[in-house]
């Protein structure tokens, strides 16, 4: 097994084998998907997408909670991983401890960059662009308490950039003052002068980072969580003894928990990131 050293010089395992299933909403998980892929090229990598409850972002958390251990469970059974990755805030930040439970396998949840964002502004104002759903979560609430009590975050929760994103990721036509309207609301409050550093807590929203930056009133560093995870989920899969069932297994799957058919838009893309062989599972 190599190893890579990250810019805090931490050392990161990079595991040659080994199964780990990446979960979203949609295709904001790619974000995720691709990072991991990047570092450990020689491990096995599938992807999943609840289509059929898309998006999360909308969604009331009795409905998450009760959804969310049951499409993990169906996954797991299905896909045989050996790291389950929710590489969605949206999902985490209400649920990680419910589909942890309904697993028997490691999960990797995903956390808002807020830590960093904090640790390097130099104003001491940072903005995080998430879902309605991340941005009225206790869990948020308890990492800005935790992580950036010295510094004003200012928080805005938009759908409309999620759907954005995978018409973007998908090369359709887009109104690019869609950009700015998604993430001006930031700028405009009282401070919001001030922003200098942008947390994309949304794991769709680095499909767009460059459009998001083009559309910002002035130049912000925009952070996100997709490296973190991607090494977060190495190290676990490092320390996981493998059953040599797995091998024979297709590689670079796409899970789809509603007909094929009526998300050729989703397939395409993932299609684009590897994820070829189309498998529908019933939730
Ligand atoms: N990609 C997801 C996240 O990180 C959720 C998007 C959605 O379905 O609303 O929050």
């Amino acid at each position: 097994m190599t190893t890579e050293r990250t810019l805090s010089s931490k050392i990161v395992p990079v595991p040659e084998k080994g199964r780990v299933l990446v979960f979203d909403s949609g295709m904001g998980g790619l974000t995720v998907a691709r990072e991991i892929m990047a570092r450990a090229p020689s491990i096995s990598v599938d992807y999943a997408a609840d289509t059929g409850f898309f998006p999360y972002g909308d969604k009331s958390d009795a409905a998450l909670r009760d959804r969310l251990p049951r499409i993990a469970a169906e996954l797991v059974k299905q896909a045989r991983p050996d790291v389950f990755v929710i590489a969605c805030n949206t999902a985490s930040t209400l649920a990680l401890e419910e589909v942890r439970a309904a697993l028997d396998i490691p999960v990797v949840g995903t956390v808002p960059a807020i830590k960093p964002a904090a640790e390097q502004s130099k104003s001491g104002v940072i903005g995080l662009l998430a879902t309605p759903g991340t941005i009225r979560r206790a869990y948020t609430a308890n990492l800005i308490s935790e992580f950036a009590s010295d510094v004003t975050v200012i928080l805005h929760g938009s759908v409309e950039l999620v759907r954005l994103a995978e018409a973007h990721a998908a090369g359709e036509p887009y109104d690019p003052a869609g950009f700015a309207a998604a993430q001006d609301p930031i700028f405009e409050v009282e401070q919001g002068g001030l922003v200098d550093t942008i947390v994309l807590a949304c794991t769709h929203f680095p499909l767009v980072q460059a459009e998001l930056a083009a559309a910002a009133p002035r130049p912000v560093t925009y952070i996100d969580s997709g490296g973190a995870i991607a090494r977060q989920t190495l190290r676990v899969l490092a320390r996981q003894s493998f059953s040599d069932d797995h091998a024979e297994l297709p590689d670079h799957r796409l899970f789809v928990s509603s007909d094929p058919s009526d998300n050729a838009r989703l397939v395409k893309v993932c299609a684009r990131f590897g994820f070829e062989t189309v498998v529908q599972v019933a939730v």
